[in-house]
C-alpha cells in the first residue's frame, strides 16, 4: 500500500507582506543574527521565537573551534525559551541569515529538536523562513518538515 505526505507552504514576496506581530520577529531574527558568533563559516543565523503570551526569545549560531560543539541559532532560541518557561507554547519561530536573500530552512537536527517541542505544546508550531529583502516562506507546522518522525513513543516499547 502506498502511503503519501503533502506539504504545502506560503511564499511570501516580501517581510512587508507580514503581520505587524510576524514582521517584529522577523526583525527580531535579523537583531538576533547580528549577535551570532560564526568565525568559522561567517553564516550568521538568527533565530526569534514567540510564546502564546507574546514574549519574544532569541538565540543565534554559536560556533566553536570543534565544529561539532558549535550549535544552530534555531536550537539556541528553543533552548533559551524551553529552560526559562518549561511550559511555554512557541507560536512561531522566524529564522534569517545575515545578508542573504534565500530563506533558511532548518537543518535536520534543528528538525528533530522542533518536532520535540510540537509533541510537547501538542499544538502546531509555525515557521517564517525570511530574509532581510526578499521573500519569506511561512511554514504552518514544524512538523511537517520531518515526516515519520522519530519521537519519545518508540521508546515506550
Ligand atoms: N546554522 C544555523 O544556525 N541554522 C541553520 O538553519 C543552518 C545552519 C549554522 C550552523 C553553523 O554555525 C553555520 O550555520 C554553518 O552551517
Amino acid at each position: 500500500m502506498e502511503k503519501e505526505f503533502r506539504f504545502s507552504y506560503i511564499q511570501h514576496k516580501s517581510v512587508d507582506a507580514l503581520n505587524e506581530a510576524d514582521q517584529e520577529l522577523l526583525h527580531a531574527a535579523e537583531q538576533a543574527a547580528e549577535r551570532a558568533y560564526a568565525p568559522y563559516s561567517n553564516f550568521h543565523v538568527g533565530a526569534a521565537l514567540r510564546l502564546a503570551d507574546g514574549t519574544v526569545v532569541t538565540g543565534n549560531n554559536q560556533e566553536n573551534a570543534s565544529f561539532p560543539a558549535g550549535t544552530c541559532a534555531e536550537r539556541t532560541a528553543l533552548h533559551a525559551a524551553m529552560s526559562l518557561y518549561p511550559a511555554a507554547t512557541v507560536t512561531t519561530m522566524a529564522i534569517l541569515v545575515k545578508g542573504q536573500e534565500r530563506p533558511v530552512s532548518p537543518c535536520g537536527v534543528c528538525r528533530q529538536a522542533l518536532m520535540e517541542q510540537r509533541t510537547r505544546q501538542q499544538v502546531p508550531l509555525r515557521l517564517l523562513l525570511g530574509t532581510s529583502k526578499g521573500p519569506v516562506l511561512e511554514v504552518s507546522d514544524a512538523s511537517s518538515l520531518l515526516p515519520l518522525a522519530f519521537d519519545g513513543s518508540f521508546l515506550q516499547g
